[in-house]
């Protein structure tokens, strides 16, 4: 994905199949936030004294990015 910030379309097409590849899982959008909240809980745990409230924000906010393109690919399913 930081590889492929610039490239819309990239993002697009390759979290949306991901996203239908989570449907098959069993994934629903509900599971999105716990997997949200555990991977900020042991980024803040692992990051020690060098995680912020700007480091937080601005994760929360790509995976919230992520997580909704993965989402528009499921619905599209
Ligand atoms: C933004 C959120 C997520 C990302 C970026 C992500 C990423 C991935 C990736 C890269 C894989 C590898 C296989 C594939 O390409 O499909 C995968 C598999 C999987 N993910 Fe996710 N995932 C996310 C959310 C979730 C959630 C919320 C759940 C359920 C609670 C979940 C459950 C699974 C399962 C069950 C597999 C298959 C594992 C296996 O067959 O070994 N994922 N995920």
């Amino acid at each position: 994905v930081i590889e492929y910030l610039e490239d819309t379309s990239w993002l697009e097409d390759t979290l949306g199949a991901m996203g239908r590849k989570h449907v098959d899982y069993g994934v629903t959008d509900e599971m999105c936030a716990y997997v949200g909240d555990s991977l900020l809980s042991t980024l803040a745990e692992v990051a020690g004294d060098a995680w912020t409230p700007e480091l937080e924000a601005t994760w929360r906010e790509a995976y919230g990015a992520i997580a909704a393109l993965m989402q528009r690919g499921a619905a599209a399913a």
